[in-house]
């Protein structure tokens, strides 16, 4: 079976296509120049240049996949949560083409998509304890099964990438934050600064990051002219604090849910720090951590691809012709009483 995937919910352009587990072709169109000179992701520029970029990119995946549309045998596309604007250029490309040729179309909710990117180089696992990092999100679900999601816990106020990236942008290092504070605090002290982790003697498996960027704000506005040390320094420090807190958090999931295997997906995940601080932790505990590739662990078209296929394998319902169906604001919850059909788990 091939699926035709579409992500287009923020700041990426990417398309994929996936015959059963394997991936035929991939391309992706990076819209970090656009948005680097405001510090963030300008949700008009976004929408505009998903439409200029969204059908060439289909056309070349096609014939890098050596196939044309009629080979197309479902669709699937990020339908939420994300930008309006862009999720729409998804939608109506995804949707218009399955139309036309009259094939099966998915949305797809865009965590889902992350979810499955761990386990497009490895086999279905579950029950699996996931920690989803992204600039939208963090969160620990409990995976019981495909479609199957309990979110046990989550960031009361900025997402982890969200801290990284205004981490960046106030320590005036760039857009997005999180590989170049990654890249900087190779070079720093780690133990310069204590900075606070918040809510990590708290009972329960949240999080909250917003105090820790609000400290590092204060500590970097009171140094004079900030030498390259002084960020190195900055960087270390500040990811120190962000990984104790998602290793305390996961210690307290993996004592809660006795299952052995753990994913570790969202753009965060491509964080080598984050992954060797939770891999050596999680072995430790016995438990088996999977990761996405690192060009994975960001927004990209095969995981909506992979969703589509386990949506096909497991799940029935599809949009019907004509239909189009975007949410920008999307609960979990709400997309798995309306997509998934578990009973034919
Ligand atoms: O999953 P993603 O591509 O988009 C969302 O769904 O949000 O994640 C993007 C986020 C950005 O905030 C970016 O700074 C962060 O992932 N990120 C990283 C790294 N690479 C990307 N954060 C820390 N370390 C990295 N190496
Ligand atoms: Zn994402």
């Amino acid at each position: 079976m091939n699926i035709l995937g579409i992500e287009s919910s923020c700041d990426e352009t990417a398309i994929a296509i996936l015959a059963d587990n394997e991936v035929l072709s991939h391309s992706i169109h990076t819209q970090i120049p656009l948005h680097q000179k405001w510090g963030g992701v300008v949700p008009e520029l976004a929408s505009r240049d998903h439409a200029v970029r969204m059908l060439p990119l289909i056309q070349k995946t096609l014939s890098e996949a050596k196939l044309d549309l009629t080979k197309i045998d479902a669709f699937a596309y990020t339908a939420g949560p994300g930008l309006i604007g862009s999720l729409l250029m998804g939608a109506t490309a995804a949707c218009t083409l399955a139309a036309n040729y009259q094939k099966p179309i998915y949305p797809i909710h865009h965590l889902e998509g992350h979810l499955f990117s761990a386990l497009i180089d490895n086999a279905e696992q579950f029950p699996a304890i996931v920690l989803l990092v992204s600039g939208g999100h963090s969160m620990f679900i409990v995976a019981h099964a495909p479609g199957n999601y309990q979110v046990v816990g989550q960031s009361v106020d900025d997402a982890v990438g969200e801290c990284f990236d205004k981490v960046a942008k106030l320590m005036g290092l760039g857009y997005p934050g999180g590989p170049i504070i990654e890249k900087m605090a190779k070079n720093g002290n780690a133990k310069r600064w204590s900075l606070p982790r918040p809510m990590l003697h708290s009972a329960n498996c949240n999080m909250s990051f917003s105090g820790l960027k609000t400290a590092v704000m204060q500590t970097w506005q009171k140094l004079d002219q900030p030498s390259e040390q002084d960020k190195a320094d900055m960087a270390a420090s500040f990811q120190q604090a962000v990984s104790d807190v998602l290793l305390k958090k996961m210690k307290l999931v993996c004592k809660s849910y006795a299952i052995d295997t753990v994913l570790l997906v969202g753009g965060v995940a491509a964080n080598n720090f984050i992954r060797a601080e939770q891999s050596a932790m999680l072995t430790e505990l016995n438990k088996r951590l999977l990761c996405p590739k690192h060009e994975l662990c960001t927004d990209n078209g095969i995981m909506i691809a992979k969703s589509g296929m386990m949506r096909a394998k497991y799940a029935t319902k599809s949009l019907g012709p004509g239909e189009i169906f975007v949410r920008p604001r999307w609960q979990l919850s709400d997309y798995l009483a309306d997509w998934w059909d578990l009973r034919t788990i």
